[in-house]
């Protein structure tokens, strides 16, 4: 898993050394229609990229808090932050290695991280999301589904979904495709209020 790790790492890195293609600067639809249904609160966003989503949530009130394991794209938010004369938190940090405050986020959001998450850093990733999270607050999460059960490390399962729904209560799920070319699902979840 090291080994998977440290490439991941240095996929990314290297990516953000040109401009990836997820990187487009729009935040996605699901994402506006959210802001635009509930009141601004506070943010995590697991692998924020350059912080296109952050930015967003910012201009809409959110108080943002951005992680990425790719020092460059964090270097990148945090510029495009002070180029638009917004504050914004941002960690260059593996998600799972990292301490946040507990009961503390309205909404965690995950656009096309956890779905290459090594298999032991998924559960750690699962039991921070309901930690970090405030109770009847929203985890969002978009990743791409597996193409095949012979790929068991890429993608966002079926039995990851039925691993959230142990510490989370799934509210929503729409399948899709990705620019047309692979199944990718959107899910929303709550934390229960205890
Ligand atoms: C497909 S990109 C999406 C970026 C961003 N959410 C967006 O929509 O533009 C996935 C991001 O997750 C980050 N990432 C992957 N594994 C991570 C980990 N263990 N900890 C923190 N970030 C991670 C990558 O560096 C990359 O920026």
């Amino acid at each position: 898993m090291r080994i998977r790790k440290l490439f991941l790492w240095l996929f990314f890195n290297i990516k953000y050394l040109g401009k990836p293609r997820w990187d487009t600067g729009q935040s996605p639809p699901e994402l506006l229609d959210f802001i635009k249904n509930h009141p601004a609160g506070r943010v995590l966003d697991l692998g924020c990229g350059t912080g296109t989503n952050c930015l967003t949530m910012a201009r809409s009130g959110w108080q943002t808090t951005g992680i990425d394991l790719a020092g460059r794209a964090i270097r990148k938010a945090l510029s495009r932050f002070q180029a638009a004369g917004l504050n914004g938190e941002f960690l260059a940090s593996d998600i799972t290695h990292v301490n946040l405050p507990d009961n503390e986020f309205d909404l965690v959001l995950d656009i096309g991280c956890y779905h290459s998450l090594p298999a032991d850093s998924r559960a750690i990733y699962r039991k921070n999301v309901a930690v970090w999270l405030k109770p009847g607050g929203w985890y969002m999460v978009y990743g791409h589904v597996p193409a095949s059960s012979a790929q068991p490390d890429f993608g966002l399962s079926d039995q990851d979904i039925a691993a959230f729904q142990k510490v989370l209560r799934l509210e929503r799920r729409e399948d899709g495709m990705d620019h047309g070319e692979r199944k990718a699902v959107w899910l929303w979840f709550t934390k229960p209020a205890k």
